[in-house]
């Protein structure tokens, strides 16, 4: 999609580039054995710099120590110094040639671009000898920015042609899924790492966490995007509809099966079945879905042949599907057949940070789906949004927000009073100065309660502690402000 009539800018890795990258790695970190390389899209070696085989007696061993360093290396997928190998459980269990020139400090630094080895340095010192440091490790991050910029950009040296087609319009693989917490990012670096694999995945998390939304960015972002993402809800399809629903059926098998049907994991031959609710599958079900994802085959209600099916499964539930499979209510075997990739989304009240995010993104998009300036949100208005629990999550977020714009009635402020009862109990307003100090204080005192209690999430003694008050105490000052009916 670039505009006509301009040169493509677009730098590339070339080897001439990694090679002058090398050279600047090997000359300035001090090292016996050093290796740089990198691999095509493929996995295979496409380029390859090395330093200290230098054709010695003993050369074969050196081969050998540095590409069981090498594949460990990658193994790992991070960077890792290693002062002393003898010490460092990482490598722990491998064999080194050599008696006093063994490997003994170890710099090494894979590349991981979007989930895959995309190459790495590896620089080895031997024997009795001064441990690389963090100087030296600092050193090759920085001369390797510049290589895993433009890997991670443009591609890797030798480009093949790739057969999966172009990324889908405003979806960068796993952008979409917003959040900064760390357990947002590992989900974001999950996706990244297992949307490309045939692999299950189970996505589990508190309603309205993003479930399904992690489910169609994996669809959208792997190798399958250009087929079907078919979404099942288990439990909105009454049982006795499921099975053929799922699997289809052949004319005349049941009363009403008037033609032949395809089922929706035949529809979704070549893309992602999402099967949402998943904790809701009768157990007869259960069985039959079990048989799919083992053989992948499946069979139309009233026919005997099995129909292959080339199908990504990702499932979902907000229910604790270890207790179901305890209580004999699932499957223990279709559970670990299903989770082989599981994610785990954390509720928004454990990421309150994120919630401020979110607020802003959303605040942003639906004022510029509406036509207007983007409102902005008081302090004690946007304290009561951060602190509040959100039980609903991101969707409850999410609706907040479009009430908040029309609360606030196109105006450019969002105040205390917009926010809906269950953000602000006490109908707090928003006040300005001049006033009787009597009535600023009791404002206060309520404003300090209220803020205390969403803290607590209206846990009465725990919100007496905090605040330094006795559970009488407490009752007295909620009664005075009208605060006593909340309870969480
Ligand atoms: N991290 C996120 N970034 C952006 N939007 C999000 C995020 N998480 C959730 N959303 C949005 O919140 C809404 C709810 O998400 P989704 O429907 O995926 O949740 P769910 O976990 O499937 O909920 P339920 O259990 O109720 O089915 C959607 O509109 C989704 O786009
Ligand atoms: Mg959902």
């Amino acid at each position: 999609m670039r505009k006509t009539g301009r040169p493509d800018r677009r730098i590339i890795v070339t080897p001439q580039f990694l090679s002058r990258v090398a050279e600047v790695v090997f000359d300035h970190v001090d090292a016996d054995l050093g290796v740089f390389r990198a691999f095509d899209a493929k996995g295979e070696p496409a380029f390859e710099a090395r330093r200290g085989f230098d054709g010695t007696p003993d050369e074969a061993g050196v081969q050998r120590d540095g590409e069981a360093l090498a594949g460990r290396a990658l193994e790992i997928g991070r960077p890792v110094l290693v002062p002393d190998l003898r010490r460092e459980p990482l490598f722990a269990d491998l064999e080194f040639d050599g008696d006093g020139r063994r490997p003994r400090s170890v710099l090494a630094y894979p590349w991981i671009v979007r989930g895959r080895p995309a190459g790495l340095v590896l620089l080895v010192r031997r024997g009795q000898v001064r441990p690389f440091d963090g100087d030296a490790m600092e050193f090759l991050t920085l001369a390797l920015a510049p290589v895993l910029y433009l890997l991670r950009k443009n591609g890797g040296p030798a480009p093949p042609a790739d057969p999966t087609p172009p990324p889908a319009p405003g979806i960068s693989a796993a952008a979409a899924f917003l959040g900064d917490a760390p357990a947002v990012r590992r989900v974001r670096a999950m996706i990244e790492r297992v949307r490309d694999t045939d692999a299950p995945v189970f996505i589990a998390g508190e309603s309205g966490t993003g479930k399904e939304l992690a489910a169609k960015i994996l669809h959208d972002a792997g190798r399958r995007r250009g087929g079907p993402f078919v979404a099942v809800n288990c439990a909105a399809i009454p049982e006795a509809l499921l099975e053929s629903e799922l699997f289809g059926h052949a004319r005349g098998s049941f009363t009403g099966a008037f033609r032949d049907k395809t089922g929706l994991v035949e529809e979704a031959s070549g893309g992602t079945f999402f099967l949402d609710e998943i904790g809701d599958l009768p157990l007869a079900l259960q069985a039959k879905l079990l048989r799919v994802l083992e053989e992948k085959t499946v069979r139309r209600v009233g026919e005997t042949r099995p129909r292959p099916v080339d199908v990504r499964f990702v499932s979902a539930t907000n229910k604790d599907l270890e207790a179901e499979v305890e209580r004999g209510r699932f499957r223990q075997d279709l559970f670990y057949r299903l989770k082989i990739i599981a994610i785990d989304l954390p509720p928004l009240r454990e990421r309150p940070d994120d919630a401020h995010l979110l607020l802003n993104h959303f605040l942003e998009e639906f004022a510029r789906s509406m036509g207007r300036p983007r409102p902005f949100v008081s302090p004690v208005a946007l304290e009561m949004l951060v602190r509040y629990p959100w039980p609903g999550n991101v969707r409850e977020l999410q609706n907040e927000v479009q009430r908040l714009l029309v609360m606030a009635g196109g105006g450019p402020l969002i105040l205390e009073e917009h926010l809906s009862p269950k953000i602000n109990p006490a109908g707090e307003t928003h006040v300005s100065a001049t006033r009787l100090l009597a009535e600023a204080r009791a404002d206060f005192e309520r404003r300090f309660l209220r803020e205390a209690l969403v803290r607590c999430r209206y846990h009465r003694t725990r919100t007496a502690a905090e605040i330094g008050l006795t559970r009488q105490g407490l009752f007295k000052l909620l009664k005075k402000h009208g605060l006593e009916g909340r309870t969480g």
